[in-house]
């Protein structure tokens, strides 16, 4: 791997080979959601302990300060919406001069297995990864189930997770399931989850968060079950110390207190 990607990827990535990262992506499709209506309010006080900011080239130059030092994973897939017909139609959105201009040490879009538009959405990835190769620019593939959340079990998430490695993705972000060893073993790259829609109660979130951890996963790309919880600091805190110190849930309950 050349220097310029390693570089970048331990932006992302600290010290211990793992990261939180903060997910605020959401609006590309779904519009302002529940939040994260302005996202410059939902994103600051949680800058001071996310390792990377996942966001739209609009919101990042819209809400988050050029000077804030916290490394940016770009969201360059969209072209859908939550009311349109299909969720997987995703094209590119940006293109890798502009992701450069923004300064960004990584860049992400959805894949869809298994849906209509899986053979586009993979070559998005591939297309991608050549660009990405080229200027030392690391790419976030996203597992992405569209509306069908029952399709994260254990069978598809690792073939979506290998066939995004094996087309060059250089982390996947996918979400945790039961017999998540599995997919960590079959994926010959990092692995980060997403936490999905808020779930009952923050405990939940954080035993998720703790139990992919254990199971093989470098960290979060989180959103909804940290700036949807009444507690987002102290939310972020938590899965911070079960993703960075090793911390039991009952430990990182502390933090919301
Ligand atoms: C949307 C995304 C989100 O970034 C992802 O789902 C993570 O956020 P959450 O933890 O809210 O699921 O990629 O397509």
């Amino acid at each position: 791997m050349d220097w310029g990607m390693k570089n970048r990827l331990s932006r992302i990535f600290k010290q211990d080979g793992r990261t939180v990262m903060l997910a605020v992506d959401h609006g590309y499709f779904l519009g302002p959601v529940s939040k994260l209506e302005d996202p410059r309010k939902t994103i600051e006080p949680l800058m001071p302990y996310t390792d990377a900011l996942m966001l739209t080239r609009g919101v990042l130059r819209n809400c988050v300060p050029a000077d804030s030092g916290v490394p940016v994973v770009l969201r360059v897939s969209g072209g859908n919406s939550i009311v349109g017909k299909d969720l997987s139609n995703e094209g590119l959105t940006v293109s890798m001069e502009d992701a450069v201009r923004l300064n960004v040490s990584a860049v992400a879009l959805s894949i869809y297995v298994g849906s209509d538009h899986e053979h586009q959405t993979l070559l998005n990835l591939t297309a991608l990864v050549d660009e990405g190769e080229c200027l030392g620019i690391p790419v976030l593939a996203v597992t992405a189930v569209g509306k069908e959340l029952e399709k994260r079990d254990a069978k598809y998430l690792a073939l979506s997770c290998r066939i995004a490695a094996e087309l060059g993705a250089h982390f996947v972000k996918t979400y945790y399931c039961d017999d998540f060893e599995k997919v960590v073993k079959s994926c010959p790259v990092p692995l980060v989850i997403a936490g999905g829609p808020k779930l009952n109660t923050e405990m939940d979130a954080i035993n998720l968060a703790y139990k992919a951890v254990r199971s093989g996963a470098k960290g979060v790309d989180m959103g909804r079950n940290i700036w949807q919880s009444k507690n987002p600091v102290g939310m972020i805190k938590a899965i911070r110390s079960i993703v960075h110190e090793g911390a039991t849930p009952k430990k990182a309950q502390q933090f919301l207190k």
